[in-house]
């Protein structure tokens, strides 16, 4: 099968196109960096001649307000339309639980909208949704910090590894479309700033957390049932002591 993998170079990309081809798919690895671009239509063409599957899992290089949500349109938009013009039968895309109860925030309102896209066009699509990434525990950590104080939201979260990631969406290219989403968590729940407490003190890092539950998550407040999944979804394995234990710098 031949599939196309937008955002190939990034995290998650990387790890599912060395999946994929491992399964012995013919995969492209579709990003500016290897002269696709889903913003300006370059490249995308001839990416996804003879495609069958798309997975994109690009991002938004700004997580400014209206730059994201001009990224995750325009982007939408021209993949989609590509597509289409190619003849391809699933269109898959990587987008996070909970993001209709995070309209606050403007990352996730141009999540939304890239997910309205996917709903409103005529290609044969499943979206999965997962958790945060144990990867991007340092990016929530950053994005919460205040000098010496990191400010966080005791509410519940239930993270998920990135190979864990990686391996849901290589089952979910070669399965039929389900038009419609599926989500995808860790193996346990934890309260966010606990979370960030464990990671920052495992990795010898003197920021204290806060726990302050309207503190802002990417713009909004939470609560326990904002960022996690609903009956059944599906679930990495990995859990966050063992991925730790292994991620921390030795010595
Ligand atoms: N972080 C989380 O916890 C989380 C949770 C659930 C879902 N997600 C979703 O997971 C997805 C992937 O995240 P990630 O952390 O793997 O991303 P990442 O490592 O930041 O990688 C982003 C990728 O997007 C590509 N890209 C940027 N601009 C592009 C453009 N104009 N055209 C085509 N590709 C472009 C980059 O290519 P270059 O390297 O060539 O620039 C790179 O391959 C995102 O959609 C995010 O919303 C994230």
């Amino acid at each position: 099968m031949k599939i196309v993998v937008i955002g190939g170079s990034g995290l998650i990309g990387t790890k599912l196109v060395k999946n994929l081809r491992q399964h012995g798919h013919e995969v492209v690895a579709a990003s500016p960096s290897s002269g696709v671009n889903t913003l300006t239509g370059e490249g995308l063409a001839e990416a996804l001649k003879d495609a069958q599957v798309v997975v994109d899992v690009a991002n938004s290089p700004s997580f400014e307000d209206k730059a994201v949500l001009e990224f995750f349109e325009t982007s939408g938009r021209n993949l989609l339309a590509a597509e289409a013009a190619a003849g391809v039968g699933h269109h898959i895309a990587l987008s996070v639980v909970g993001t209709e109860r995070l309209l606050a925030s403007g990352y996730f309102r141009a999540k939304m909208a890239q997910e309205n896209l996917i709903k409103a066009s005529k290609i044969p699509y499943t979206i999965l949704r997962s958790t945060q990434f144990f990867e991007f525990v340092s990016g929530i950590a950053q994005s919460a910090t205040e000098g010496q104080t990191v400010r966080l939201s005791p509410a519940l979260v239930q993270p998920v590894v990135s190979d864990d990631v990686a391996a849901a969406l290589a089952d979910v290219a070669v399965e039929e479309p389900l038009n419609g989403t599926i989500e995808l968590a860790g193996p346990e729940r934890i309260r966010l700033d606990e979370l960030v407490r464990r990671f920052l003190s495992a990795n010898r890092d003197a920021r204290k957390v806060t726990t302050d539950v309207h503190a802002l998550y990417f713009g909004t407040e939470l609560n326990d049932r904002s960022l996690t999944p609903g009956d059944n979804p599906r679930i990495g394995p990995t859990r966050f002591e063992d991925w730790l234990s292994r991620s921390i710098p030795q010595g």
